[in-house]
């Protein structure tokens, strides 16, 4: 019998090629639309394996439904949407698809930063309302970036990346991360500092940590008044990293100028929601890694995680390393003729992916 898995969206590009001759392969049969969940819980019952999105919650409630799971291959970088300690606890092995989008996330990063400081969306929106009457010395007069501060909260792969770039347009760079990160000091001359210092003194704050515990609503309403009331802050990492309340005023009241956000805490964020329709905001829909090249690369890699998973091989991206522990007392279920054993073997990827976003 070949092992089972359910796909939760039609992939893009052709990474399923040749995949029935070794799996069983069930899939959500819509790109634009996430798989209800009373249909996800129905057809996850009896699979060995789980190819998700960041749009499918894999909760304790999945996970009963799927007594045999034994991977959850996440087509994302981050995996925010995943109870990764419910997946140790069962067994289940849970993967990201980290690298192949990094460079496509820090040309949005950048594009979102270059957008809302020069204003962008609204200058095209002036131009197509008629309101462009002549050239004059003010008309939409945004922020300079060039030589500016830019300070990173998160240099780890997408963080590099944009950092790199910001060189380009010879920006100072500050970090804040949990590790530092002696190569883009090196290279780049980006500078780690303290958190409360990055804020002060950055005309440009990127977020670009991955959610957890540890960094949800870390910017607030305190920190957002340490920023300078010419700076933007722009979000590329996860919505409720900012509490966009407080993000609303510091807009609305003038505390810092402008902000341009790809997430949100509730997605698709309303197209109502008064912070997105602030004139100083540019709000764009989830598009970080949405290149054809970034998804498709995505989509193979998430694949790739997926067969290993089920025919006993370690996935590349595996990142609850601890679950190969609980591997060797579990109950093995021959399916392709049983798990291999699997060596403890640390995982390079997973442990540099551990609390990186992308
Ligand atoms: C997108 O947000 C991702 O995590 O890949």
């Amino acid at each position: 019998m070949k092992p089972r898995v359910y796909i939760t969206r039609l992939l893009p590009g052709e990474p399923l090629k040749g995949l029935t001759d070794l799996l069983d392969v069930k899939f959500w049969p819509k790109e634009d639309e996430a798989v209800p969940r009373r249909v996800l819980l129905d057809a996850v019952r009896g699979v060995d394996g789980l190819l998700s999105m960041l749009t499918d919650p894999i909760d304790e409630q999945l996970l009963e439904a799927a007594p045999d799971l034994k991977i959850v291959a996440n087509m994302a970088a981050g995996y925010d949407n995943i109870d990764i300690s419910a997946c140790t606890s069962r067994g289940v092995m849970v993967t990201n698809t980290p690298e192949v989008s990094s460079e496509a996330v820090a040309d949005l990063a950048l594009g979102l930063l270059l957008a809302t400081a020069r204003r962008i969306p609204e200058a095209q929106n002036e131009l197509l309302r008629g309101r462009w009457k002549t050239w004059s010395p003010t008309f939409m007069e945004g922020r300079a970036v060039h030589n500016r501060t830019i300070g990173i909260l998160g240099l780890g792969r997408i963080g590099s990346a944009l950092a790199r770039r910001a060189a380009g347009l010879s920006m100072k760079i500050l970090y804040w991360d949990k590790y530092r990160n002696e190569e883009a000091e090196k290279s780049l001359g980006a500078r780690f500092t303290g958190f409360e210092h990055l804020l002060k003194e950055a005309d440009f704050v990127v977020v670009l940590l991955p959610l957890t515990e540890d960094t949800r609503g870390l910017i607030g309403e305190n920190e957002l008044s340490l920023m300078k009331p010419t700076s933007v802050l722009i979000n590329v990492g996860r919505g409720p990293i900012v509490d966009s309340r407080a993000l609303y005023q510091a807009l609305a009241h003038g505390t810092i100028w402008g902000a341009g956000l790809d997430v949100y805490d509730v997605e698709p964020v309303d197209p109502h929601d008064p912070l997105v329709n602030l004139k100083n905001v540019v709000a764009l829909p989830h598009i970080g890694s949405a290149t054809a090249e970034a998804r498709q690369a995505m989509a193979r890699r998430a694949v790739s995680n997926l067969i290993a998973g089920v025919t006993g091989d370690v996935p590349r991206d595996l990142i609850n390393r601890e679950v190969l522990d609980k591997r060797g007392t579990r109950d093995i279920r021959p399916h392709t003729g049983g798990w291999r054993t699997i060596p403890h073997i640390p995982s390079e990827s997973a442990q540099h992916n551990r609390h990186r976003v992308h």
